[in-house]
């Protein structure tokens, strides 16, 4: 973490729980949460459950999320939701592009600028030009007073739901070519203020240190956030400021 960057830690309950399990789950987050937390914290359950976990969150400051989003307003889309209809069921967020949408839905880079728009590899060359095209292509055509809100999460595939985790120095590589990427794209300024969440396997063992890295602004986290304790251990982590 930078401390000009403000954290965030967010759970991807992906297709986990039923309406009563989610309630009860956001009602413990807000019971554990420490009320002076300095960062944000978001979740994201999914579509049928967001209303309800939006009533319990009533009164804290845990933001919502929806784990996908359509990019038009309204329509014939069967079974898309749109972002006039996330944001009514409470969201302030939306995550788009994650690698199951795109590996499970065939979601392009052209998909996902198109919702950008609306609202693997450890091989080093491998994953730099993945990352390259992934951000040159979803970030087409968006200026920068388009971006103000946009949190970007790096996530290893290999890494995701497997237990096994990038060491805090290789996300915090894999991080800072994102940062530069995005400086390339939209200079030094946005890339120095721009949020980049580290996902894949984090648990309350490892978030302390991969926060210590100066570029990994928090953290996107799946399996771990469906335990309220384990997840409000990573909120928690422990704020070792990085060089
Ligand atoms: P994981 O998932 O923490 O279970 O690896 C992370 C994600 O896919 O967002």
């Amino acid at each position: 973490m930078n401390k000009n960057r403000t954290p965030m830690i967010a759970g991807n309950w992906k297709m986990h729980l039923n309406v009563k399990e989610a309630g009860e789950l956001a009602l413990a987050l807000k019971k554990g949460l420490d009320p002076d937390l300095k960062h944000e914290v978001l979740v994201a359950p999914t579509f049928t459950n967001l209303w309800a976990v939006h009533a319990a969150l009533a009164g804290s400051n845990i933001l919502l999320s929806s784990q996908d989003v359509h990019w038009e307003e309204k329509g014939a889309f069967t079974g898309a939701v749109s972002p006039s209809q996330v944001k009514d069921a409470g969201c302030t967020h939306a995550i788009i592009g994650h690698s199951e949408r795109r590996k499970v839905f065939l979601e392009t880079d052209e998909v996902i600028n198109k919702k950008l728009k609306a609202l693997e590899e450890r091989e080093a060359q491998q994953t730099f030009r993945v990352l390259e095209t992934q951000l040159t292509g979803a970030f087409a055509g968006l200026k920068v007073e388009e971006l103000p809100r946009v949190v970007i999460a790096y996530e290893p595939v290999w890494a995701i739901g497997t237990g096994k985790t990038a060491t805090p120095e290789q996300a915090q590589d894999a991080h800072l070519f994102v940062r530069r990427q995005m400086e390339k794209l939209y200079g030094k300024d946005y890339a120095n203020r721009v949020r980049i969440l580290y996902g894949g396997s984090v648990k309350a063992e490892n978030i302390d240190s991969l926060m210590s890295q100066p570029d990994i602004d928090g953290a996107l986290v799946g399996g771990e956030s469906l335990k309220a304790d384990k997840f409000l251990r990573v909120i928690h982590f422990q704020e070792v400021l990085a060089r």
